[in-house]
Order: C-alpha cells, then sequence, then structure tokens
C-alpha cells in the first residue's frame, strides 16, 4: 500500500516511515525538506499521487496558542483539499492524550487540528499519544540556556516514538476508525527528573533546576491532566530503558 507521511522526516514521523517499510509498504516521507509545505500548501499534489492514506505527524515548536492554530489549521486545511483532490481514502492524524481537557497555548492548535480533520471529507482516524520519552530531549534542547537547562515540573506516562510510529502504521492500513485508542507508555514519570536523568546521559556539566513554567498548558500537565483515562494502548519500553538504548 502506498501510504504518505506528511513530517516523515521528524521524531516520530521518521519511526513511522520505518515501520510502514518494515511492513512492506510503500512509504513515503514529506516534510519541506523534500518540497512539500503543508502550511502554505505547496507540493502537495504531486507529493501524493497515487497514495491511498496520508498520516500526518507534522509538527511546529511553539508556546503561543495563535501560531499554534494558524499552523495547524493551514496545514490540515491543505492536507485535507490535496487528499481530497487525490481520491486519499484515510487520513490518519497524531494528537495528544488530554489536548480536549486543556485546549491552551500549543495545545490549542491540536484541538482546532482535531476538529477539522473530524468535520472534514476525508474518511479519518484521530490518535492520540502521550509525550514521547523524546520529548525529554527536545525541552533539554529548547530550554537551555547555556550551562542552564530548564527542567519543567510535569506529571507525564511518556511512550517511546518508536512505538507511537508502529502503531500509526497499523492504524493507517485498517479501516479508518474516527477515534481510535489512545497510546501512552508503561509508567508515569516526572518531567524535570527526566530532563535531569536526560542530561546525564549527555555527560554535559549542566544545572537542570526544576521550574513551573508559566502558561495554562504547563499548569494542566502538572496537575496530571495529560495523564491517559481510559485503558490506552500501551507501549512496552520505559523511560528508563529507552534512555540505556541510546546509551549502547
Ligand atoms: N513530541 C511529543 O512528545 C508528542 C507527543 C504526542 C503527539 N505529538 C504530535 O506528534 C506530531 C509530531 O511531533 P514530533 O515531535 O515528531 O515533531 P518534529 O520532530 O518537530 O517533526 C516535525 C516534522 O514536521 C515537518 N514539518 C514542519 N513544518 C512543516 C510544513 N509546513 N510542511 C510540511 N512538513 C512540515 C518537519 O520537517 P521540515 O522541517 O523539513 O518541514 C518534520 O518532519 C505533532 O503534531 C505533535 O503534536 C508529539
Amino acid at each position: 500500500m502506498k501510504i504518505a507521511v506528511v513530517g516523515g522526516t521528524g521524531t516520530v514521523g521518521a519511526h513511522t516511515v520505518g515501520a510502514l517499510r518494515e511492513r512492506g509498504h510503500d512509504a513515503v516521507a514529506l516534510s519541506r525538506a523534500n518540497g512539500a509545505d503543508v502550511a502554505k500548501g505547496e507540493g502537495l499534489d504531486a507529493a501524493i499521487d497515487g497514495v491511498e492514506a496520508i498520516i500526518d505527524t507534522t509538527n511546529l515548536s511553539t508556546l503561543s496558542a495563535n501560531a499554534s492554530v494558524a499552523f495547524f489549521e493551514a496545514g490540515t486545511r491543505h492536507l485535507l483539499a490535496a487528499a481530497e483532490r487525490a481520491g486519499v481514502s484515510h487520513l490518519v492524524t497524531l494528537s495528544i492524550v488530554g489536548v480536549d481537557r486543556m485546549p491552551y497555548d500549543y495545545y490549542a492548535g491540536k484541538m482546532a487540528q482535531e476538529r477539522l480533520v473530524a468535520a472534514g471529507a476525508v474518511p479519518w482516524s484521530i490518535v492520540r499519544a502521550t509525550q514521547f520519552h523524546e520529548f525529554a530531549a527536545q525541552i533539554y534542547r529548547q530550554a537551555g540556556f547555556g550551562p542552564i537547562h530548564l527542567a519543567p515540573r510535569a506529571r507525564l506516562q511518556p511512550v517511546a516514538a518508536a512505538e507511537v510510529g508502529g502503531y500509526l502504521a497499523e492504524v493507517a492500513v485498517g479501516a479508518p476508525q474516527g477515534r481510535a485508542r489512545e497510546i501512552a507508555g508503561p509508567l508515569e514519570e516526572a518531567l524535570d527528573q527526566m530532563v535531569r536523568d536526560y542530561a546525564a546521559t549527555l555527560g554535559e556539566r549542566v544545572w537542570t533546576p526544576s521550574v513551573s513554567l508559566p502558561g495554562k498548558q504547563m499548569k494542566a500537565l502538572r496537575s496530571g491532566l495529560g495523564l491517559p483515562s481510559g485503558e490506552p494502548r500501551r507501549g512496552s519500553q520505559t523511560y528508563a530503558e529507552w534512555l540505556s538504548s541510546r546509551r549502547a
């Protein structure tokens, strides 16, 4: 089956492309680096020619609700229109566990994206995942100021991006589900400790103070609104195992 992964060069997108290829599918990775820009609606038609399903794993790094909504609305509208023109029969969108409970800041964009997909004409599945183990590394890079790397407080149940990629591949080759089962990792973790443990594996001499970052989204994550409710699909790799696998 020919499947396009938009954002297929990113953290989870690359794993998704790998999982599809392992299963024998023809996976095409789309991103701006490959000439396809969902926000501008450029390069999509040619890139999804002959594609049966699309998996959307695009991302914008921002804490601004306005920037996030603008990016995810524009990208989703362009993707839906291109998918409809190409006769794509399944759009799988990756979202985040708990976005409906905390539709603030960055998550406002993810909610806007979910609404457009659910109201769109292309048969869809929305998969919500908890934060990836890789999230600690992303935070470490983004919240680093010289030797100081802020370690935000938050309650998470992180999952390996590789396991999310495998699940997205599985969902994409099946029938559209609407809201698919959420996916979460095996254990609850404290984000500030995850950042410290990540820094320790790098062996860098840095200071990683715990901080309560401002903003409604971070406040909601501190109170546990990003933890799964109900019975999610469980990833098996713990954060400690993921860190060890990086050292190996
Ligand atoms: N990180 C987490 O913990 C987490 C947890 C649950 C769900 N999610 C969701 O998973 C998705 C992917 O997150 P990630 O952390 O894997 O993202 P990421 O590593 O930042 O990768 C983003 C991907 O999107 C592409 N992209 C960005 N702007 C684009 C545009 N205008 N047109 C086409 N492609 C574009 C990037 O490639 P180019 O730069 O080359 O365009 C890249 O391939 C996001 O929607 C996020 O909300 C993330």
